[in-house]
Formats: structure tokens, C-alpha cells, sequence
């Protein structure tokens, strides 16, 4: 799952001017390294000087791999649930074994006490649908008050009218719908158990009330997933995008079978290491995943109960962050191939640490 993928922007080091009415914010530099679309224009939103100090002190700790990280995160992953309509190919939320439940807004205050004033941005999906929280709102309005951006990524399939209206007073930046396909037949090749015409009608019908209200928030994009059997209606479905009237199309790359998929076929560095892009991988340094219990993994890609490493109802946020789990498989990312963690194999780390896979479970870390 790379939500923000399609959005990168590739600029760096722009000169960006912020300005609010109460000019606050001065004339910044955003210099971080990989910022998306989205990540982008919610720095120019809720960005400040002390924010962007963390932040680019975080990206030089990132930079270096480092062991231990003694910035905060300016953009995290909140759970509101874990629970799903749908059954996507590749979704581990049936399988999972983490406790089901959803995100109660009253516990968000002792999850985020510690990060609050180094927030840009709030990610409120994971693994699971958000909209099946009907407190989402309450959720984002918590987030908002606080001078944080949001950001929903939605299946669409189901969304009552009156939640619908309720997200949009809330004060969300980004409702991206999920939706890879216009016919029946491409969008369950991958979304089973989902209508591709519900999914349609409901985006329809946010875009609507949306607009209804004379607002530009949230910015509406329909997210589409390439997939094999998704890339023949990519063109349809940029012109129904057009139609409906959403903000933005953007194209996701599709992971199946193993393989990433693109709009121009399978990614190559599936098959060649080599031309891997990713150097390596971030989120153990910048971009956590909290669960809607309070409970930290590694990432989104990991949602095995084993590989719990910390708890915020326990905790504090630097206590988990440093803990020996995360040292070590950080230090797996910055090459020490003799570290056993759910990270060896993974696509996101150089390859030369992908020597074996081991498939054992590297054991809870006690707090150091
Ligand atoms: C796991 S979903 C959860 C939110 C919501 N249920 C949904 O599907 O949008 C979060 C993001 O992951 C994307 N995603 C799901 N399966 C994926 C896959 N196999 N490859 C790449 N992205 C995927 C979704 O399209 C969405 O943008
Ligand atoms: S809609 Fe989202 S959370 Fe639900 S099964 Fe599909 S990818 Fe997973
Ligand atoms: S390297 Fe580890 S933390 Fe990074 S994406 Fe892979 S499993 Fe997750």
C-alpha cells in the first residue's frame, strides 16, 4: 500500500510562500525529501517554522538511517478501524490477527499528547474502512481544531448521506475514493464483494453535497489502482472522473501476485533488484502507524499481533519509537544482515539485506 505514491511531486527545495489572515506563517522552504501531493499542499496549510525544524531535522536522521530517532514524525498513519465491507486480493484485514475494534475519539488526545505540536499531516486510513466508523467525524474535527491536515482513502461502497455531509463539515483536506475500475468485471478483479456502480453513485453523490454547500473542502480524488485487468479502462474512467466533477484522477500503482503494477505493465525491479527506486525504507523512520487501540507497528505492510512493538496507552511516544524492535530493524534497513525482523525480505529494503527470509517471528521488544 503506497497511498500517497501517485501524488509525489518530485520538486524539492521550492520556495513556497504561506500565508494565512492572521499571517502567522512566515515564507518557508519546503526542502523534504519525497513529499507528495498531498503532503505538499497541507504544509502550505498547517505548516510552521518550529514544524518544518523537526521536519528537516527528521529527514537528516532518515538520510543516515539512524538507530535511534529523537525527532518526531510530522505525518503519521491513525486507524480509526479495522474493519471492512470488502475483501480486497491483497488486503490482510480478514486475516489478521489484531484485535478488531474501532478508534474511539476520546483515547485520540492520550495517542497524539506527545506529537501534536510536529503534525502536518494525519493519515486516517490503514488497512480497513474508514467510513464504517460513523464517529469519523468527530475524529477529524479532534484533528482539525489542532491545526493538523487529514486525509481519507475510502472504498466508497458504503457511505449514508448523512455521514457523507458530516465528513464534509468536519474540516478533511483529502477524501480519496478507491476505485480501480468503471465495469463490474475490472473493479472485482481485485475489490471483491464491492459495486463498482455503488462505489460510482456515492462518489457522485459526495461531489454533490460538496458542492452543495459552496465549499472546496475536502479536495475530492478518485484514486485508481493499475492492475492487469485494470488498465484497459484507465481512459474511461479519467472521462467519468472529468464528469463527476471530482478535483483530481490519479493513477496508484497495484500490487498482485507479487508483481507492482503500473500503467505501463509490471514494475521492473520486481524482477530486477537492481533498478530497485526505493533505496530503502522510510517509514521506520518517518512515517509510524498508529492502530485505532493505541497499539505501534512497524508499518502498514505488517499486521501480525507479534510484531506489535508498543502501546500509546502505556508509553510515550519516544520510549516506543527508540525501543530495541525498531533499533534493530532499522539498523537491518542500514545493511547489518544478521538482524531478524519482519522487515528482512521486504521490498522496501535494499536488496543486499534481502539474503533470506527467515519467517520467524522476532519476539515483542521489552521497553529499554
Ligand atoms: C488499504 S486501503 C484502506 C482504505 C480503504 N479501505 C480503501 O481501500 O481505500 C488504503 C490505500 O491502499 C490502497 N491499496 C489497497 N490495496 C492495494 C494494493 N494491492 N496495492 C496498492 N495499493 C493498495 C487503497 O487503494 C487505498 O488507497
Ligand atoms: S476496501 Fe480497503 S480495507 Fe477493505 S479490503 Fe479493500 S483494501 Fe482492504
Ligand atoms: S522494510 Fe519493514 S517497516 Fe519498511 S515497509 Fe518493509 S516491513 Fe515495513
Amino acid at each position: 500500500m503506497e497511498p500517497d505514491s501517485t501524488f509525489a511531486t518530485g520538486s524539492s527545495g521550492a520556495a513556497k510562500t504561506v500565508d494565512d489572515d492572521t499571517g502567522r506563517r512566515a515564507l518557508m522552504l519546503i526542502d523534504l525529501p519525497n513529499l507528495s501531493r498531498v503532503g505538499d499542499q497541507l504544509w502550505q496549510r498547517y505548516g510552521t517554522p518550529d514544524k518544518l525544524d523537526n521536519a528537516r531535522r527528521l529527514a537528516k536522521l532518515t538520510a543516515a538511517c539512524a538507530e535511534r530517532i529523537d525527532a518526531f514524525p510530522w505525518r503519521i498513519v491513525l486507524e480509526p478501524g479495522n474493519l471492512c465491507n470488502l475483501h480486497c486480493k491483497e488486503c490482510p484485514t480478514h486475516e489478521s490477527d489484531l484485535p478488531k475494534g474501532l478508534l474511539d475519539p476520546a483515547d485520540i488526545e492520550t495517542y497524539l499528547q506527545d506529537l501534536w505540536p510536529h503534525l502536518v499531516q494525519v493519515n486516517l486510513f490503514n488497512w480497513g474502512e474508514p467510513v464504517l466508523n460513523p464517529r469519523l467525524p468527530e475524529i477529524i474535527e479532534i484533528i482539525h481544531r489542532r491545526d493538523v491536515g487529514t486525509q481519507v482513502h475510502a472504498n466508497m461502497n458504503r457511505f449514508p448521506e448523512a455521514l457523507m455531509g458530516r465528513v464534509i463539515d468536519s474540516g478533511l483536506d483529502f477524501l480519496v475514493a478507491s476505485i480501480d475500475g468503471v465495469s463490474e468485471t475490472a473493479y472485482a478483479g481485485y475489490r471483491v464483494g464491492g459495486s463498482a456502480k455503488q462505489s460510482l453513485e456515492n462518489l457522485e453523490r459526495f461531489v454533490k453535497l460538496r458542492d452543495a454547500r459552496g465549499t472546496s473542502t475536502p479536495k475530492i480524488v478518485w484514486r485508481f489502482l493499475c492492475f492487469p485487468h485494470t488498465l484497459d479502462e484507465i481512459d474511461q474512467a479519467r472521462r467519468l472522473a472529468a464528469d463527476i466533477g471530482v478535483d483530481d484522477f490519479a493513477l496508484g500503482e497495484g500490487f498482485l501476485d507479487g508483481r507492482i503494477w503500473t500503467s505501463d505493465g509490471p514494475k521492473s525491479y520486481v524482477d530486477n533488484p537492481s533498478e530497485q527506486p526505493v533505496p530503502y525504507c522510510n517509514d521506520l523512520f518517518d512515517f509510524p502507524v498508529i492502530h485505532w487501540d493505541g497499539t505501534v507497528l512497524p508499518c502498514c505492510y505488517v499486521a501480525d499481533r507479534r510484531f506489535i512493538w508498543g502501546d500509546l496507552r502505556q508509553s510515550s511516544w519516544m520510549d516506543i519509537f527508540n525501543r530495541a524492535a525498531f533499533r534493530e530493524a532499522r539498523r537491518l534497513v542500514a545493511g547489518d544482515t544478521s538482524i531478524e525482523c519482519p522487515c528482512r525480505g521486504c521490498f522496501k529494503i535494499p536488496k543486499l539485506v534481502q539474503l533470506s527470509v527467515s519467517g520467524e517471528a522476532h519476539e515483542v521488544a521489552a521497553p529499554v
